[in-house]
């Protein structure tokens, strides 16, 4: 199964490098309406266990949406939104998405003492050498901070699991020493982070 993921890689890089960046056309805008209806105008989602994409990095993105085209991440509903979809749109769609604010963490003040410990858990395993000192992310790197925390205990459950699968084999590695507790901390903590 490992031996995938540098398959994989290569195929999405070739693809999305091969393809110059065009301007918003009328489909990729009515397209972006449909998109944003679930995940939010202002790059916030409402929905349930919908993630918000405001500032997610433009090429996170597009990896994303590639796979979820060439069904390599099978969602079925995500996969139906994508298809048909072309190299150069899904590029012009994650540009105009990454540019959308990022989202805001819910109102109330977080248990301190909950968050001290799962910034530290965080720390001991590294998510902040790759996502970054403030959990914004960068090129293949997800945005984390302040994303729904729904979101984030199901999929980060998912990567341990290895029913998500993605980019690379770094977020299964990461999670097979994570318990399942510990990620209901982190997802508790990272959807509070400004
Ligand atoms: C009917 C609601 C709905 C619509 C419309 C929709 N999505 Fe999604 N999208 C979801 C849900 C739910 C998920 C979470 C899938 C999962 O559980 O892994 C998702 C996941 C994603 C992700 C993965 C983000 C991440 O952080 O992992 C991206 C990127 C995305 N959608 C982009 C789009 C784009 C682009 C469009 C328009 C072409 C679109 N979505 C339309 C509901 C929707
Ligand atoms: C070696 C680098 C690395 C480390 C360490 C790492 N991550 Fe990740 N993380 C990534 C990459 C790369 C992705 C995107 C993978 C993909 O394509 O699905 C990702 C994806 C994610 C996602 C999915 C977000 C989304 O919107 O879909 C979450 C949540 C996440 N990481 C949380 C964590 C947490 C929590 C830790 C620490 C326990 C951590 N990561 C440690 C590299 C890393």
């Amino acid at each position: 199964m490992k031996k995938l993921f540098p398959v994989i890689r290569s195929a999405v890089v070739a693809a999305l490098l091969s393809f110059t960046h065009p301007a918003l056309s009328q489909t990729v805008q009515e397209r972006l309406a449909t998109c944003l209806a679930c995940h939010g105008e202002n790059g916030q989602s409402n929905m349930p266990l919908t993630p918000s994409l405001g500032a997610q990095p433009a090429f996170f993105l597009s990896i994303q949406i590639f796979m979820f085209r060439d069904k390599i991440r099978a969602v079925p509903l995500m996969n139906q939104m994508t298809q048909g979809i072309s190299n150069n749109d899904l590029k012009a769609l994650s540009a105009a998405i990454s540019k959308l604010p990022p989202p805001q963490p819910p109102a109330g003040t977080p248990d301190a003492a909950r968050m001290d410990a799962a910034r530290t858990l965080a720390e001991q395993n590294r998510c902040n050498i790759c996502h970054g000192s403030n959990y914004a992310g960068g090129e293949n790197v997800p945005r984390i901070a302040s994303q729904r925390e729904d979101y984030l205990a199901k999929t980060l459950r998912e990567y341990k699991a290895n029913t998500r699968r993605g980019y690379d084999a770094a977020m299964a590695d990461v999670l097979h020493s994570v318990s399942d507790e510990q990620i209901g901390d982190l997802a508790y903590f990272l959807s509070r982070l400004k």
